[in-house]
């Protein structure tokens, strides 16, 4: 299977937006358009579309926390279209990501949080080696790997 990690640009950026997860799980993840809006105001943030083959499946951002006690890298975002969805190809874009954290973050933990109620992201994450912190951040619980 070919996922692949692409730049968003104007060829793909209306795509990129339309992408959505079920109604359930909306509470779990910030519409695209927000996530790509945000990356603007802090550039350091890595914003990027996965594709499976030449179909855009999904999309992931990742960079830097700000706040003055925590400057760790942060998965901040990650989701695949529903009708995408348990094909596996969430887990094969997660081991392109985690390459692209890593060669971008050498030797650093990677942190990321999700919803306590997002019991299959959390299951997910886990399988990746992501352990529970158990710290709440801004109403999310905390995972670090590495
Ligand atoms: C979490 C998410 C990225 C998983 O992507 P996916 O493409 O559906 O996952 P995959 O098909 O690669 O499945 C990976 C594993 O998760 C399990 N899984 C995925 N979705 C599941 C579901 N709805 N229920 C139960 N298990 C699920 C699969 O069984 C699989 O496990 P296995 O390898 O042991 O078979 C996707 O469900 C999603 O985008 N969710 C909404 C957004 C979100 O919550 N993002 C995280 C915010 S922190």
């Amino acid at each position: 299977m070919a996922i692949t990690l692409r730049e968003i640009t104007e060829d793909n950026f209306y795509q990129c937006i339309d992408l959505e997860v079920t109604n359930e799980q909306k509470n779990f993840v910030a519409p695209n358009v927000y996530s790509i809006a945000e990356s603007k105001i802090y550039p350091e943030a890595t914003i990027k579309a996965i594709y499976k083959d030449e179909e855009i499946v999904g999309f992931m951002m990742f960079g830097r926390n700000n706040e003055k006690d925590d400057t760790s890298p942060w998965l901040i975002r990650f989701m695949i279209d529903q009708r995408y969805q348990g094909k596996g190809y969430g887990k094969a874009a997660m081991n392109k990501v985690l390459d692209l954290m890593t060669s971008k973050y050498p030797n650093e933990t990677l942190c990321l949080s999700t919803d306590p109620d997002n019991i299959n992201a959390i299951a997910f994450y886990e399988t990746f080696g992501f352990e529970n912190t158990g710290l709440i951040q801004h109403d999310e619980l905390v995972f670090k790997k590495g």
